[in-house]
């Protein structure tokens, strides 16, 4: 994770601009980095009148990412921060179910969320009931869940994980068998990578789902995918080599199986920058949402990042630097999770917190 070093909330609206002229100019247009600045000056100062902290996702746009957050990562990196943090107010510039893994280690702070409208398809891909389902079909079964899930999955389970440490977290249970939700495409990842055989279920027309549980199977997945992942393509990677062949593919877990395997390095989005930072190569093929780019190439100027930029996550987009700074003048939109919903679902994020 990145804490910002520079304490932005003493710049003036004239040092934000240069501040962010000087990172920023060949990827933001001139004319908007001044209304940026502006926008950014009155968030920092809200944020000290609200005594808040942001905590900025890596999808997020430029401008956001680089001149508002304190804190910024990956699910997992703000998931930990989250339960360290020291203010009344904590605005996530992030999708729903991250604001919502705050407010569940956080059940006395505020925790607001700029948009009501950043959702995300995995998160959307399964209910309660469909764990519980899951678990009458499968008892005994440990159940593991991606953090992009809602508070009420997650009560559901006996822990959570993200991108950064699935492996970690199935490699902790001692069961022949793991119900590992709702990435059809993480789980077949993680399975891959530590040899485990994967049975995701078919889709039925009245709504119902059906297993083909006749062969071996270790993990037991579902059929969530990401929608903006799962968009890339092998055809994409050979596409992109073909014309530099010198390319470096970085793709994130939630691609598909073929993709990842077609990568040169697969991993969270944090995971991917810090590849970037540590290595040398001439030019690097990012799939995973494009803001990132954006992002790792205005801290490393020297470095060719390329991106597929016609697939962009609707939800992440939505968290702009306007309504952050509307959700710190209004206290807007409040994340409430129900107390013993929180309190169950608290179980399997702290479960994950403590692999480590
Ligand atoms: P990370 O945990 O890798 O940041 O991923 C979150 C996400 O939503 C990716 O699409
Ligand atoms: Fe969800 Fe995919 Fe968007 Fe991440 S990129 S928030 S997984 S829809």
């Amino acid at each position: 994770m990145t804490m910002s070093t520079i304490d932005r909330t003493k710049m003036s609206v004239d040092e934000l601009y240069e501040d962010m002229k000087a990172h920023l100019s060949d990827i933001v247009p001139e004319p908007e980095l001044r209304i940026k600045a502006e926008l950014a000056y009155e968030i920092n100062q809200l944020k000290i009148e609200r005594n808040a902290v942001i905590l900025g996702h890596n999808y997020m746009e430029p401008a956001l990412y680089h001149a508002i957050p304190d804190f910024r990562g990956d699910s997992l990196q703000l998931s930990r921060q989250a339960a360290q943090v020291d203010a009344d107010v904590i605005v996530f510039c992030g999708v729903e179910f991250m604001a919502e893994t705050a407010k569940i280690l956080n059940p006395t702070k505020t925790v607001l969320i700029p948009s009501d409208k950043a959702g995300c398809s995995l998160a959307e891909s399964i209910t309660a009931e469909d764990v519980r389902e899951l678990k009458r079909r499968f008892p005994g079964v440990p159940v593991v869940t991606y953090v992009n899930t809602y508070a009420e999955v997650k009560a559901e389970c006996d822990v959570c994980c993200t991108s950064g440490n699935a492996r970690a977290v199935m490699e902790s249970f001692d069961s022949d068998t793991i119900i590992f939700l709702p990435d059809q495409y993480l789980a077949s990842n993680v399975a891959a990578e530590t040899g485990k055989r994967i049975i995701v279920p078919t889709v039925l027309p009245d709504g119902g789902f059906r297993y083909d549980t006749s062969g071996e199977y270790d993990v037991i997945g579902w059929h969530g995918r990401c929608e903006v992942h799962e968009q890339f393509t092998v055809e994409d990677v050979a596409n992109v080599r073909a014309q530099f062949p010198d390319v470096t593919v970085l793709s994130h877990p939630e691609c598909s199986p073929e993709v990842v395997a077609a990568s040169d390095f697969s991993g969270s989005t944090s995971a991917m920058i810090r590849f970037v930072q540590e290595s040398d190569a001439p030019r690097y093929l990012l799939l995973t949402e494009c803001a990132m780019g954006d992002n790792i190439a205005a801290e490393n100027p020297d470095k060719e990042m390329l991106r597929l930029c016609m697939v962009r996550c609707p939800h992440m987009n939505q968290i702009t630097l306007e309504d952050t700074r509307d959700a710190l003048k209004y206290m807007r939109y409040q994340i409430e999770v129900p107390e013993d919903i929180r309190l169950r679902a608290l179980r399997s994020v702290e479960r994950m917190l403590a692999i480590g």
